[in-house]
């Protein structure tokens, strides 16, 4: 096996491995992929200062989000399709974060459920919530995280109506995958990926069908997402679902200060600054370059996190010196998990750990709480 040594070694891994409909699912932003491609790039732009002859023994990097310890300040980010990637990959994915130390979030578009998730793992995960224009099915889906345990609820704002995805529908992307000639194709030429698929009974979307009312055929994604997801959003909604929730509410997709100012009414407890892995407005700015003036904005007065564009532990160290709290992965733990299941997933994070914790010494910092700007170039 080749050595993996950095996330890109793992996005290789994963494209030779998944089906191309969804590894470029992964691998995917809204039309011309800008926001997608700055998201990572502007990381580049920020330059560490070196620090020389400093202690650099007993290094941590353990810290809090939302109250609840964490080995390091990196959650994985809840992505759709995460069963598509591998068989079973949102448990696997949920078991691997278990043993790291870090928060797991499911997503309402997950492919295992809620319930089969909780059933396979034994620490409290977090859950994403869209909503939904049946708002019965998202109070029940709010009642059915409770019932599993999860500890926290993240809210996604960003996602009212789906920012247009060239591959996914040139591909033709659909759950439980289509069987055209074209697609039978992709997935016979992985045969590894076909073999875990017909071991499982995960295959569409868990949460969902079988669940809502009326809704037996999800193929669509785009044309059910138009069709189910709530164009009217408002901050109102935050309030009763803040209340039939009941525990730590977390805003997900808040990418311009106003809205982080807008979000302190609702009382949540932390805000994601994000711009949905450049999934959704493309041409916004990448979520590295709005993070300060949020942070300036609203910073002293809720938890703010980030994510997008990270791929190594340097990008985390520089979110947290600009003042996030905490940060999560999309895509790297995505490739880490199609290039080699839950282990794939335990390297991802591994990776990135051992990134942040020698970056952390070469800048002169023993504990991650220490971590300010002052690691930075101005
Ligand atoms: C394949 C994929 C599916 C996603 N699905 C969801 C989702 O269901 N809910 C959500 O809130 N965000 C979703 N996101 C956005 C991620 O939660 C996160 O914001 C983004 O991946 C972070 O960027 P990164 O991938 O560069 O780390 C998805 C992202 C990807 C790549």
């Amino acid at each position: 096996m080749a050595q993996v040594l950095e996330i890109a070694d793992l996005k290789k891994m994963a494209q030779r491995r998944v089906p191309k409909m969804f590894f470029d699912y992964a691998d995917s932003g809204s039309w011309t992929e800008g926001t997608y491609r700055a998201n990572e790039s502007d990381f580049q732009k920020i330059k560490f200062r070196q620090r020389v002859a400093v202690d650099m023994t007993n290094r941590t990097l353990a810290s809090q989000m939302v109250g609840q310890n964490v080995s390091m300040p990196v959650a994985i980010a809840p992505t759709g399709l995460t069963g598509m990637q591998r068989a079973d990959g949102e448990i696997l994915a949920a078991q691997a974060c278990e043993e790291a130390g870090v928060p797991f979030t499911l997503s309402t578009m997950s492919v295992c459920s809620i319930e089969a998730v909780a059933a396979k793992t034994s620490k409290p995960f977090w859950f994403q919530l869209y909503v939904m224009r049946d708002k019965d099915f998202a109070g029940r889906l709010i009642d059915r995280a409770k019932a599993a345990g999860c500890s926290a609820l993240v809210l996604t704002l960003d996602l009212q109506i789906l920012g247009q995805r060239h591959k996914d529908l040139r591909n033709g992307l659909s759950t439980p995958p289509k069987f055209t000639p074209h697609h039978i194709w992709q997935m016979a030429t992985r045969p590894g990926w076909c073999l875990g698929m017909l071991g499982t009974k995960n295959r569409t979307f868990g949460n969902i069908v079988g669940h809502a009312q009326g809704v037996e055929d999800l193929s669509s994604l785009s044309s059910w997402t138009a069709e189910q997801f709530d164009p009217k959003l408002s901050w109102d909604d935050v309030a009763w679902i803040k209340e039939r929730w009941g525990g730590k509410l977390i805003l997900k997709g808040i990418l311009d200060p106003e809205d982080a100012r807008m979000s302190l009414k609702t009382g949540a407890d932390a805000i994601i600054v994000s711009n949905h892995g450049g999934r959704q407005l493309d041409g916004a700015i990448s979520s590295i370059e709005a993070l300060p003036e949020i942070v300036e904005a609203v910073g002293d007065k809720v938890e703010v996190h980030m994510d997008g564009g990270i791929r190594s532990g340097q990008d985390v160290l520089k979110a947290v010196a600009l003042g996030a709290k905490g940060t999560y992965i999309g895509r790297p733990f995505l490739y880490g998990l199609g290039a080699m299941g839950k282990e794939g997933v335990t390297k991802s994070i591994e990776i990135i750990r051992n990134e942040m914790d020698i970056t952390m010494a070469l800048c002169g910092k023993r504990d991650i709480k220490d971590v300010d700007r002052s690691i930075l170039r101005e």
